[in-house]
């Protein structure tokens, strides 16, 4: 028997890329590779990059650079760059990092067992197409793997939305919808190996509109209804939506069906309308505000999530203040916020920029305002009782931390529970990042 090779993946950026990886590691156990949790003793490390701020882009090159005494050593590493880094930048990385050797995008990583055996010859490879052939169809072995109670399942790629400051469309391509019977397929086999909770990804997820079992279109909701049906699965979250997709009938899913968590991330990037405007976002302010408002009839409780950009070219001070209301009128539960960062290609990176001081400032004071939010809405869940799905055993011993439906990370002391179990859990205490329960 050959000793397997050993593989190093580590993962930026969004979830998707976390999908990525996990089906990157499967398809090159196909061809002798473990995975292992050090780069040190790895035949191969990769990194699974992130495009979206230029801090994300540059963090590549700093960690490529501290793999350069481990090549030194071990002239039969092979080092690649995936992900959303690799399909903007594709041989310019290996120009600027010769000890790369191996580059792939995102929409080709099926192709990864080819390439590795190029790499092995001495050679470089390159692929950042945008094949024909369906990636996921090709990468469907999965091995049967025992896997832990949540899991992320890809249904939906790409965006067509275009907003002037991404570089998702450029990165990731035009939107495509996996085909609902090959979802339904990967959920069922998901369960079987122990995932009790599937939050489905795509940039733009409520746009999914993949094949149905007919061949009709079907809707996010109507995936999530057959979901519903999948014995053993608890729980069915969804991400990232844009507020321009969200259909009727998800909405209504959100009042009906009871394994749809209620947690809802749905980004506005801004509350100035001038801004929305230039930012491409196509709704406004208002409409968002009564979007919400339809989603809190369907399910009064649900915990609202955001992404905000400060400091978008020619954002004024009474720009950000309609931001900063905004914010005051939809009561974030969780809410995430970045200073406008320019990406090369993009529409906005030609237009006059705000001073970096003054949106450093406004970054502030936004998330000042949102982490208020957030507090209060932990410390009003004191006294509660919520469903926690239990993760993982806790830093204390007898410790056990899990999720609610709202997302919220709970932690019990003395918690006479498995992982993977659901128990309901009274909240006794809120901190800054957790809540901590006792089991009922
Ligand atoms: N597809 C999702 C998320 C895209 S990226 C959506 O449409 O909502 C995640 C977040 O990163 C965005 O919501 C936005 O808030 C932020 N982001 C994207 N490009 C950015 C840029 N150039 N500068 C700063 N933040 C950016
Ligand atoms: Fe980027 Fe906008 Fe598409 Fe989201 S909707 S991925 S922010 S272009
Ligand atoms: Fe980053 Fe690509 Fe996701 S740019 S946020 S890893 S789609």
């Amino acid at each position: 028997m050959t000793t397997p090779k050993k593989l190093f993946i580590k993962t930026y950026g969004c979830q998707m890329n976390v999908y990525d990886s996990e089906r990157m590691a499967e398809t090159l156990g196909g061809q002798g590779y473990e995975q292992t949790d050090t780069p040190d003793d790895a035949d191969m490390i990769l990194l699974n990059t992130c495009h979206i701020r230029e801090k994300a882009a540059e963090k590549i090159y700093s960690e490529l650079g501290r793999y350069r005494g481990l090549k030194a050593d071990k002239p039969d590493l092979k080092i690649g760059v995936a992900g959303c880094v690799a399909q903007a930048e594709g041989a310019e990385i290996m120009r600027r990092q010769p000890m790369v050797d191996l580059v792939v995008g995102p929409q080709s990583y099926h192709r990864l067992p080819e390439l590795e055996a190029k790499t092995r010859q001495g050679d470089k490879a390159l692929d950042t197409d945008f094949p024909e052939e369906d990636k996921f169809e090709r990468l469907k072995s999965r091995p049967k793997a025992k896997r832990g109670p949540t899991a992320f399942l890809t249904v939906q790629e790409g965006c067509d939305k275009f907003c002037a400051f991404c570089v998702v469309p450029y990165t990731r391509g035009a939107e495509v919808s996996r085909p609902a019977t090959r979802i339904l397929d990967e959920a069922r086999d998901l369960v079987e190996r122990g995932v009790r909770e599937i939050t489905l990804l795509g940039q733009n997820v409520n746009a999914y509109h993949g094949a149905g079992p007919d061949g009709a279109d079907y809707t996010l909701a109507q995936l999530i209804w057959d979901l519903d049906k999948v014995d053993g699965l608890e729980r069915i979250r969804f991400t990232t939506s844009h507020p321009n997709d969200m259909g009727d009938d998800l909405i209504e899913a959100h009042g009906t069906c009871s394994k749809l968590m209620p947690y809802l991330h749905l980004p506005v990037q801004s509350g100035s309308d001038r801004i929305l405007k230039r930012m491409n976002r196509s709704h406004t302010a208002e409409s968002y505000l009564r979007l919400i408002e339809r989603i809190r009839a369907a399910r009064p409780d649900i915990l609202m999530s955001g992404d905000f950009i400060v400091g978008f070219p020619e954002e004024t001070e009474a720009d950000f203040q309609a931001t900063l209301d905004l914010v005051e009128a939809v009561n974030y539960g969780y809410a995430y916020s970045f200073k406008y960062s320019t990406r090369p290609g993009t529409p906005a990176a030609e237009r006059p920029q705000v001073d970096p001081a003054e949106a450093d400032d406004r970054l502030q004071r936004l998330q000042a305002l949102i982490t208020r939010q957030q507090r209060a809405i932990q410390d009003s869940m004191v006294g509660r009782t919520v469903n926690v799905l239990f993760e993982k055993s806790g830093r204390l011993p007898g410790q056990m931390g899990g999720k609610s439906d709202y997302l919220h990370a709970v932690h019990v002391d003395n918690a006479q529970v498995n992982i993977g179990d659901i128990a309901p859990v009274r909240i006794v205490a809120a901190g800054t990042n957790s809540l901590t329960g006792e089991l009922l």
